[in-house]
């Protein structure tokens, strides 16, 4: 079975997230990899959504990530201004063990890399098309994965 998910709009991606939030735990940490304008902040809103996440979400620009309270927090990280930087100390030592992890650019810095057990990759399909594929995952979101349809 395939493990890629492809959305058409904006809202079909937030969509998607929601269902993401249905299946994720405390402690999770997923990586989101594709360029610029993909998807990745869409996704973390749908997944935040979905959490019952009520303040809204942009992307961290002067500080390392955001923690939104919701049904499970969220700690969101956007890396995307680390480019250039040849070694990032982040000061964190571990995930947070108690919320869901997101991180663009995971690949800026190493160390929230080798945290991601869950890593998704998203590419552009058209000019509103967007294709999600579960790289590695947890059986749970593999699943979801796998019987996912276009709302
Ligand atoms: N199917 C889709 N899913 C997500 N975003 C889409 C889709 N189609 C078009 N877009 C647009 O692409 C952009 C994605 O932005 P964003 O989520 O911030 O990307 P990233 O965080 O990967 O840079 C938004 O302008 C959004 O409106
Ligand atoms: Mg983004």
């Amino acid at each position: 079975m395939s493990t890629s998910v492809r959305t058409a709009s904006p809202d079909e991606t937030r969509a998607f997230g929601r269902r993401l939030s249905d299946v994720v735990q405390a402690g999770d940490v997923i990586a989101l990899e594709g360029d610029l304008g993909t998807g990745k902040t869409e996704l973390v809103r749908g997944i935040a959504e979905g959490l019952d996440v009520v303040t809204s979400v942009h992307s961290p620009t002067f500080v390392l990530h955001h923690r939104y309270q919701g049904r499970l927090p969220v700690e969101h990280f956007d890396l995307y201004r680390l480019q250039g930087l040849a070694w990032v100390d982040t000061g964190l030592d571990e995930p947070a063990p108690d919320a869901v992890t997101l991180i663009e650019w995971p690949d800026r810095a190493a160390v929230l890399e080798t945290w991601a057990t869950t890593l998704i990759r998203l590419q552009p399909r058209g000019e509103q098309e967007r294709e999600f594929t579960l790289v590695r995952g947890p059986e749970r979101i593999r699943d979801l994965f796998e019987h996912a349809t276009r709302d």
